[in-house]
């Protein structure tokens, strides 16, 4: 192995920071053996906040309706194939009492940018799901939003948003999406939820159109500096009705490669093992979580709608049961050695810089 490249992993596990160029180093210089060290570092970090647990959070996919045109994603506008469909509020509900009675404590309510789930709409769903529930998180990943509305979500009761950046170059980001959507704008909401209160999740894709050791390099550095709760990654799969229907997938081995720097970069980070790993490779979740992850999300979405919400190609678990997929994914866990556990499963305290 190169001795720099395994003193940079042995100072990021120390100091928790480098700078762009020795990320941009740690990205180019992966290999087979220095990404099973790296794993192996990030696996000790983490068991020593988590140890063998793993968390698991309940995915409602809300919404197939997107006002946004995003060039990789499935649900963009302009897909004219796409099949929308939107729960109504008791469905919500009841793919919530589902979750609850299956042990989930996390509800996700995920989205396109449907313009029908108004502030008010949400507010009541949230204040319903906290009433019934009150031992459960709720985290919201519904897209951009004004600094009001965020606050009106988090007033009813939100207590976590996901919205991921997408890439911290602000020349790729305009690469992956039309001129509507700016990275300003992304950057604007993500310190919004932030000051507002709520434990915030940023994230990017693994092998987007236009990404290179640059662009990944910044969005370690972001990761770094911004030290979010949580952070989603997976790898890009093309999708067959978007204009990056051509493209390559990213990698699994990258993608778990990059879940070890987050690792060490941000120790207690919540990390989840994507579904879109575990459509790349039958074991990328598994993969994932022995790289450093520490979330799954198993879908609680009605059956009847799985398919429609079709981001990329392939998504898995379109086809079980809830129940089912929250089986599946607890025997995979335990194949490796960990267990998925019952709990609200918060972040726990960031140290600070120097401290670790
Ligand atoms: N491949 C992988 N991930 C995708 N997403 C959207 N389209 C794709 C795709 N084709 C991710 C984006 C978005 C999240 C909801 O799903 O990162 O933020
Ligand atoms: Fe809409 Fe999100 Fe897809 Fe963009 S990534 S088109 S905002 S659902
Ligand atoms: Fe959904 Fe395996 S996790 S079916």
């Amino acid at each position: 192995m190169n001795e720099t490249l395994v003193s940079l992993v042995r100072k990021l596990k120390k100091t928790h920071s480098l700078s762009l160029d020795e990320y941009h180093a740690l990205i180019v210089g992966q290999t087979p053996e220095l990404a099973a060290f790296l794993a192996k570092e990030a696996d000790e970090v983490r068991r020593s906040i988590y140890g063998n647990e793993v968390f698991v959070r309940g995915l409602i996919e809300i919404s197939s309706y997107c006002k946004n045109n995003c060039y990789y994603c499935g649900l963009r506008r302009e897909n004219g194939q796409a099949q929308r469909y939107r729960l109504s509020p008791e469905e919500i509900l009841s793919c919530a009492r589902e979750g609850y009675a299956l042990g989930f404590r996390t509800f996700v309510l995920q989205g396109g940018e449907d313009a029908w789930f108004t502030d008010e709409r949400l507010s009541a769903i949230i204040r319903q799901i906290k009433a019934e529930f009150s031992d459960c998180a709720v985290t919201l990943s519904l897209g951009e939003r004004s600094f009001a509305s965020y606050k009106t979500l988090f007033e009813a009761g939100a207590d976590r948003y996901l919205l991921r950046h997408e890439t911290a170059d602000a020349e790729h980001y305009a690469a992956l999406h039309p001129a509507e959507l700016s990275f300003e704008n992304r950057m604007r909401c993500l310190a919004d939820l932030r000051k507002i209160g709520y434990a915030v999740g940023c994230g990017f894709m693994v092998g987007s159109p236009g990404q290179t050791p640059d662009t990944l390099a910044k969005d370690l550095k972001f990761v770094e500096t911004f030290r979010p709760e949580m952070c989603g990654i997976g790898p890009f799969i093309p999708h067959h009705a978007t204009p990056f229907a051509g493209e390559v997938a990213g990698s699994v081995a990258k993608t778990c490669y990059l879940l070890s720097i987050l690792r060490l970069i941000h120790p207690p980070l919540l990390l989840p093992a994507t579904t879109a790993l575990g459509t790349l490779d039958p074991s990328g979740r598994e993969k994932g979580v022995l790289s450093g992850a520490n979330v799954v999300m198993p879908n609680l979405s009605p059956v009847s709608v799985r398919k429609k919400y079709e981001l990329y190609n392939g998504k898995i678990c379109t086809g079980e049961e809830s129940a089912e997929c929250r089986g599946c994914l607890d025997r995979r866990m335990e194949s490796i050695g960990y267990r998925v556990v019952v709990s609200r499963g918060d972040p726990k305290s960031t140290p600070q810089k120097g401290d670790h």
